[in-house]
Parts: structure tokens; C-alpha cells; sequence
């Protein structure tokens, strides 16, 4: 069976994404620094799948030891989610972005280059797409980052492009995610935020479990059905899923073309329909009070997920209810996440 070597493998989707490899055979090493994940989540997903699944402590800022993971695994295929993802922090502190987003990408595929390793599957994101010029967005709209975390996928996607024209060996998927969620539905597996969550949905899940006091509701006044925003929720597994249909997709596709497409839900889900299904699936009152809005929040924001279909036969299958039911399943059985001392 092909071996995989799953880059940032114990974060919030590699984690998933191990599960569903780990389900279907492949051969699978992770190779992550644990900036902002910890080994327990692969114990987590020993514990579903039944396999341990072998790991590196790796920083992919440095080359030499990513070589050295490579002399050590001989993947047939590398998918690349180590990585930072926080748009704030990105405006806080660019030269981190790109240092590890986009260095430490060009560290990867120097590496795989050198051992004949040429199947990629990328971390993507919505974000390249920046504000959109209509909405549902697709893969043909124009790319226009508005911040240096989507700058920096913007450049390796660009860079993972020229590749594949000048060696046409390589085969590549940029897979652009729009607002995953959720979690397994083991509860064994799924979102742990360092700090205080920037997300909507973990942000509800410790509402809902007392963490937090209250959601804030980063405006009302938008263009949208209900006034708050609208973004395009798809389960972390899912999303997963569609991970493992893209790896097939190159391995085995006859298409050498790189595959761009959008992972999301093809809908749009408000603020307060997150929070109303959130209060009933959980029972919980989960207090809530409408702020200012926060500055750089687009009013609506959803994929179409039309080339997914067409490409992959791929499309979500849980909706906004199993995304806030695992989730909370998640949130009341982990209420400390991983450091919860499982
Ligand atoms: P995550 O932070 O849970 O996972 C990222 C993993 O990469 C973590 O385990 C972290 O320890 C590891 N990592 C970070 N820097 C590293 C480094 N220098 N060397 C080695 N490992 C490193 O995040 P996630 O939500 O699982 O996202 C995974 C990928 O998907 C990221 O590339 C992110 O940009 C992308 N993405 C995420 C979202 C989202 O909303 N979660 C949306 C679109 C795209
Ligand atoms: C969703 C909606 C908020 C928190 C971000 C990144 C994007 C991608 C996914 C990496 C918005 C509202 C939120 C809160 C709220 N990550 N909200 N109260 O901003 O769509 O996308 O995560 O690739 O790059 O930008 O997701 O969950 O922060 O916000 O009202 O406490 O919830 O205004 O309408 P976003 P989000």
C-alpha cells in the first residue's frame, strides 16, 4: 500500500485526515513540530483506527531534518498541512507567515524533489480569494489576498504550479478550505484551540460548556438574510474524506493537470444559524450579545462546490447540525482538549 507522509499530521484536520488514511490502508508517517497540536491527538486516533501511527518532532523551517524524515520513510506521497493559520496574527507578525508557510514549503519540496517524491496534496485556503466579486465562489475567481496568511498560500500555490508545469512528473492538488468544523464523531478527535479561540465554533463550544461567559456576535448590520455573517461550514471529516479522494485522485487519475478545487459545503449558514442549532443540539442557553463588527469580516463567504463534484464525485454529507452536534460531542467530553490528561 503507498506510504504517506502526512505533514502537521497531529493538528486539527491532519489528525482526521490520519483516520481516514488510516481506515482505507496507507502507509502513514507525521512529521510535526506540535507548535500548536500535541502527540495525544495521534494516541487519540491510535485509539479509533486500532494502528499507531509513527511520528518526527520536525520543524519544516529546517530543511536537513525534513531530508532526514525522508531518508527515514521513502513516502510515495506527502500531504502538507504543518502550518499557521491565524489571520490576525498573520497582520501581528508577516515574516512568520512566510517563514513557515511558504519557506518551509520550499524546504518540502527541495527535499521531495531530491528523493523523486512527487505527489503533493496542499493545505489551501478561501483566503487566497480575498474579497469576492460574486458569490458562490469558484475556483476561476480572481485571487486577491488581503492579508500575509492568505499571501503566503497564494505563494506556494503559485510556486506548486510552476512546478508542475516545468517537471510534469509531479502531480499536485491545492485543496482550498472554507470554514472547517466540527469534530469526529468518536469525540476521541477534533479542535483544540490554543488560548482563546478565534473561530466561531469553538468559540460556541466553550460558551456552551462554561469556558467563555458569552459569544459575541461580531455584527448584525451586514447584508446578509439575518444581519450577521455567512460563511460556508464543512465537517472536519468531510473535509477529511475529501482528502483522501484528491490523494486517490493523483496517485491513481489519469489527469496530470494540477487539481484546484474548493473543498466547502456549497451553502451559506449565518452567525445566528450556528448559534440557534448549536443551542439545540446542546441544550445548552449559550448567552450571546451583538458587538461591533470585527474589521476585515466579509459579509457572505461560500464555495461552489460544483468542480469538487465533477472532479472527485466528492460533496459534503453533514450539515451545520452534525457540525455543531460533534462539536459539542467533542467539547463536553474533552472540556480541556487534549490537556485534559487523557
Ligand atoms: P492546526 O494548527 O491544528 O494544524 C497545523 C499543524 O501543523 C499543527 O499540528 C502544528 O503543530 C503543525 N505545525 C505548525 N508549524 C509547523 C512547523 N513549522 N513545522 C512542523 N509542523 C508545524 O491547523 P489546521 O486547522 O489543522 O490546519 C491545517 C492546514 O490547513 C494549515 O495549513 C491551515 O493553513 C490550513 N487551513 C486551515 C483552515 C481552518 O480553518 N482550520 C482553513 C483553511 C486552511
Ligand atoms: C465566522 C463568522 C465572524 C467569532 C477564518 C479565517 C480563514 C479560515 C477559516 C484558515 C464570521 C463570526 C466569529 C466570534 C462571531 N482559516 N464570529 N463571533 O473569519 O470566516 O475565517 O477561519 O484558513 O482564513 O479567516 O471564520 O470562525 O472566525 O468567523 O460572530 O466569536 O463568525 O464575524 O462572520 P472566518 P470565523
Amino acid at each position: 500500500m503507498k506510504r504517506v507522509l502526512v505533514t502537521g499530521g497531529a493538528g486539527y484536520i491532519g489528525s482526521h485526515t490520519l483516520v481516514e488514511l488510516s481506515e482505507r490502508g496507507y502507509e502513514l508517517f507525521v512529521l510535526d513540530d506540535f507548535s500548536n497540536s500535541t502527540p495525544r491527538s495521534l494516541d487519540a486516533v491510535a485509539k479509533i483506527t486500532g494502528k499507531k501511527i509513527p511520528y518526527k518532532v520536525c520543524d519544516i523551517r529546517s530543511e536537513a531534518d525534513v531530508a532526514a524524515v525522508f531518508r527515514d520513510f521513502r513516502p510515495d506521497a506527502v500531504i502538507h498541512f504543518a502550518g499557521v493559520k491565524s489571520v490576525g496574527e498573520s497582520c501581528r507578525e508577516p515574516v512568520k507567515y512566510y517563514e513557515i508557510n511558504v519557506q518551509g514549503t520550499l524546504n518540502l519540496l527541495s527535499v521531495m524533489q531530491a528523493a523523486g517524491c512527487r505527489n503533493l496534496i496542499f493545505s489551501s485556503s478561501a483566503t487566497v480569494y480575498g474579497a469576492p466579486s460574486e458569490i458562490p465562489l469558484t475556483e476561476n475567481a480572481a485571487l486577491r489576498p488581503v492579508n500575509p496568511y492568505g499571501h503566503s498560500k497564494r505563494m506556494c500555490e503559485q510556486v506548486l504550479l510552476d512546478l508542475a508545469a516545468a517537471d510534469t512528473r509531479w502531480r499536485v492538488g491545492l485543496l482550498r478550505y472554507f470554514n472547517p468544523a466540527g469534530a469526529h464523531a468518536s469525540g476521541l478527535i477534533g479542535e483544540d484551540p490554543n488560548g482563546e479561540p478565534h473561530n466561531l465554533v469553538p468559540y460556541i463550544s466553550q460558551v456552551a460548556s462554561g469556558l467563555r461567559t458569552e459569544l459575541k456576535i461580531l455584527g448584525d448590520d451586514y447584508e446578509t438574510p439575518d444581519g450577521t455573517g455567512v460563511r460556508d461550514y464543512i465537517h472536519v471529516v468531510d473535509l477529511a474524506i475529501g482528502h483522501v479522494v484528491a490523494l486517490q485522485h493523483i496517485l491513481e487519475g489519469t489527469e496530470a493537470a494540477p487539481l484546484v478545487v474548493n473543498l466547502g459545503s456549497g451553502a451559506g449558514c449565518s452567525v445566528m444559524d450556528v448559534l440557534t442549532t448549536f443551542r439545540r443540539v446542546s441544550g445548552q442557553p449559550i448567552p450571546a450579545r451583538v458587538v461591533e463588527r470585527r474589521p476585515g469580516d466579509l459579509p457572505s463567504y461560500y464555495s461552489s462546490s460544483a468542480l469538487a463534484a465533477e472532479k472527485l464525485n466528492w460533496r459534503t454529507e453533514r450539515g451545520i447540525e452534525e457540525i455543531c452536534r460533534d462539536a459539542w460531542n467533542w467539547q463536553s467530553k474533552n472540556p480541556q482538549g487534549y490537556g485534559g490528561g487523557q
